[in-house]
């Protein structure tokens, strides 16, 4: 009797120190929750981020600071409801060091108090309304934000010969942000501001609103739509005949998608828009970045799946910096500040909000070769998220 006892006891010690071993173990390896919409009508968003994830782990190794990276993707279908779900699971149950991905504005909006709650950082690779990162400390950036995008457009507009603009936006944070910031921008150069379309962001018909920018007759329709839906408006933009309407179309670069614009055709020929990646942006990085993509994926990436790629770099850059700390507020901290050169060209992790500061490209679409790109003309070096600027 007592002997089964002690042999109990030596079975269960046996186990007990088992289970110790593994979580030491465990602790060698660094968990990355990636959540993204991979169904629904964002999936092209998803897909673009996380196949720039996968590229830079799969040109940059998955061991760090001699620790094992294990990714770990998770698909909410663009329910923010789901985001936040799955992000409290990966905490709880996985034991992530680090949250990642965010596709559109509403389903970071949702996840930030869990990392604020959970101490744990939150990589946002795509969501791009300047709030943002002022919902959590634990919130650091490699996207962009639409003011960031959007006041160079303004600047230009202005000096070509643009006047009078409606703008047409989808109806929620980013679009939001794209229209305040183009019409006080351009508003202080002197532009005139002929209309305010809102679209809805689901299901959006585009056709009664370009009927309503083509009767107040501007220069120019600024255009803010999200990635995934800028085939479905350049389908309705010509079908309204805007294309001949001698209305000129401008925007932050969501209009003129590189995953799409190809698909978009002809039409979009001399389109100037403003943005921080084009697929056609020159230099080194860039290509081998390219080529290594469209070999991976089968497809061109664009601003997306560049914030994916950087957003893994920002992540493998901190667990060197930290040597492969799990403390939340060590890493952020380890991030701010941080620069290095991406495919986009040269950015920074903006050590007060946390955000990313980049070079904004004024481009023209052109044909090269036979297929369309965003080809960039001219630099504005290191913008700064202009909403946080003027708050300082
Ligand atoms: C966003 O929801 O923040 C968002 C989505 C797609 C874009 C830009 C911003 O192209």
């Amino acid at each position: 009797m007592l002997l089964s006892k002690i042999k109990q006891a030596l079975v269960l010690g046996v186990a007990v120190s088992a289970a110790l071993a593994g979580s030491a173990q465990a602790q060698e390896v660094i968990k990355i929750g990636l959540i993204l919409p991979l169904t629904g009508p964002f999936t092209p968003i998803g897909k673009q981020v996380e196949n720039g994830v996968k590229l830079f782990m799969a040109t940059h190794g998955s061991t760090v600071a001699g620790k094992k990276i294990e990714l770990i993707v998770k698909d909410d279908g663009n329910v923010a409801d789901t985001t936040r779900r799955l992000a409290q699971e990966l905490v709880v149950n996985d034991k992530v060091t680090y949250l990642a991905g965010f596709g559109l504005t509403p389903l970071a909006l949702a996840t930030a108090p869990i990392a604020t709650q959970a101490k744990v950082p939150m990589i946002v690779m795509a969501a791009a309304t300047a709030i943002i990162t002022e919902q959590s400390p634990f919130i650091v950036r490699t996207s962009f934000t639409l003011p960031q995008a959007t006041i160079p457009m303004a600047d230009w507009a202005a000096k070509n010969k643009i006047g009078k603009v409606v703008t047409l936006v989808s109806d929620y944070g980013p679009g939001i942000d794209a229209e305040n910031a183009f019409k006080a921008r351009f508003a202080s150069a002197g532009g005139s501001i002929a209309g305010e379309l809102r679209v809805p962001l689901a299901s959006p018909d585009f056709a009664p609103f370009l009927q309503r920018a083509r009767d107040a007759k501007p220069d120019a329709l600024f255009v803010f739509v999200p990635a995934g839906q800028s085939a479905t408006f350049g389908k309705q933009f010509v079908e309204r005949g805007m294309d001949k309407s001698g209305i000129r179309l401008i925007g932050p670069g969501d209009v003129t998608d590189d995953d799409v614009l190809n698909q978009m055709g002809d039409v979009m020929l001399g389109v100037v828009t403003t943005h921080h990646y084009s697929v056609a942006h020159p230099g080194a990085v860039n290509k081998a970045f390219v080529e290594a993509f469209t070999k991976q994926s089968g497809g061109v990436p664009n601003f997306m799946g560049v914030g994916g790629y950087d957003g893994m770099q920002l992540i493998y850059k901190a667990i060197e910096a930290t040597k492969g700390s799990a403390d939340g507020i060590t890493i952020v901290n380890a991030m701010r500040g941080m620069t290095w050169e991406s495919p986009r060209g040269p950015v920074q992790i903006d050590p007060r909000t946390r955000d990313i500061v980049q070079n904004i490209y004024v481009r023209k679409v052109e044909k090269k070769d036979g297929k369309l790109y965003n080809v960039e003309f001219s630099t504005i070096p290191m913008v700064k998220d202009p909403v946080k600027e003027a708050k300082r």
